[in-house]
């Protein structure tokens, strides 16, 4: 045995043993260990270590197949043995923590090649609310910051909250087949958010200060102001006293709220059946690269006494006594509030879902 071996395993002092035949078991000890790291060494790849390690300290490994026959050392050597195993066990497995960690900095090394990490990051687009969302929330913000709650009601929608209970008669051209979508059922796609009124009222007594946002559907012809389906928001007060300038000033602030205070408001008298006196609301603002011009945004009018009476007719009561409750309605397309607001100039735009569009907003 030479003394170096010894070193290897740990031992400070070289040592004589006093047993001939044990001196194989030492030796193959260092052999072990020295294979071991000698494998390790080589190995190029984790795989390699892997069988490096299983072949060395692995269960049924060299060195663990060494450490058993420690039952067949005399007694007195056993301890000294056991510290060489040790001694060669902790080698080897500094040796295999070494070669893992430079194999695992070799492969970042590779993967890294011909990449530059101190380039900036390629932005991910973001996505956005679409216009009609962003417009819609902004009005329904402002009216409800003026004491309107929302309400609701179906898009699918009976004749008589539709038209009857609005005091529009059988012959009016909105009930036309040729301008709205019937149903088998007779039931029908609500040509305009003004049934709402009729459900709210139908559900809650005075006094009332509702808005309703939604979809409304119309037989038009699609083109670059007309879509098939389209967005509303109707409102609806109701109290003791309500008047014309009751109106007027909501309408008109709830406008300059939308569209800035220098935008011009005008109400042109028209004719709704379900409100008397009714008008017709223009606005002019600036539009970039257009010429001012006055553009109609909403219908409005006093709340019709027939719509009060039909109310009562289907609750069964008087709780919208018209000696008592006065109201105004309002009610105007989101879309063509969003086309004014952007200066879109086809409709069609807002459906199309083109992202050259639509990141415009974002
Ligand atoms: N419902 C009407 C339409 O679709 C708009 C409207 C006009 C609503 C006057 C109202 C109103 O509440 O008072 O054209």
């Amino acid at each position: 045995m030479r003394a170096t071996d010894w070193r290897i395993l740990g031992f400070d002092e070289p040592r004589v043993p006093r047993y001939g035949p044990r001196l194989p078991m030492n030796e193959s000890l260092s052999a072990i260990q020295a294979d071991a790291l000698a494998r390790i060494d080589a190995a190029e790849d984790p795989r390699a270590l892997e069988e490096a390690r299983i072949a060395s300290i692995g269960k049924k490994g060299a060195l663990s197949l060494a450490a058993a026959a420690i039952k067949d050392i005399p007694k007195e050597e056993k301890a000294a043995y056991g510290q060489s195993v040790n001694s060669a066990r902790a080698a080897i497995t500094a040796a295999i923590e070494a070669k893992q960690a430079a194999l695992q900095d070799a492969a970042d090394q590779s993967a890294l090649a011909g990449i530059d990490p101190t380039m900036p990051g390629r932005p991910l687009p973001t996505g956005a609310l679409h216009p009609l969302t962003l417009i819609r929330d902004e009005a329904v913000g402002i009216l409800r910051r003026m004491g309107f709650a929302l309400a609701d009601g179906p898009e699918i929608e009976d004749e008589f909250h539709c038209f009857d209970a609005l005091n529009t008669p059988a012959d009016h051209p909105a009930r036309n087949e040729k301008d709205t979508f019937y149903f088998d059922s007779g039931k029908l796609l609500r040509t305009h958010t003004s049934s709402v009124q009729i459900r709210t009222m139908e559900a809650d007594a005075p006094p009332v200060r509702i808005i309703a946002p939604g979809s409304a559907y119309r037989r038009d012809e699609i083109d670059a102001t007309h879509l098939s389906v389209f967005n509303q928001l109707e409102g609806l007060y109701i109290d003791r006293d309500v008047s014309l300038p009751d109106l007027k000033g909501t309408l008109e602030y709830f406008l300059h709220e939308l569209f800035g205070p220098s935008t011009g408001v005008r109400f042109r008298p028209h004719f709704f059946p379900f409100t008397e006196p009714s008008f017709e609301i223009d606005v002019k603002l600036e539009i970039k690269g257009q010429t001012p011009r006055w553009i109609e945004v909403a219908g409005c009018g006093m709340v019709d006494p027939a719509v009060f009476k039909a109310v009562n007719g289907s609750r069964g009561d008087n709780a919208y006594d018209p000696a008592v409750w006065t109201g105004f309605a309002f009610g105007m397309g989101l879309d063509r509030l969003a086309m004014i607001r952007w200066g879109i100039k086809d409709i069609r735009l807002l459906i199309e879902n083109d992202a050259r569009f639509l990141s415009q907003f974002a």
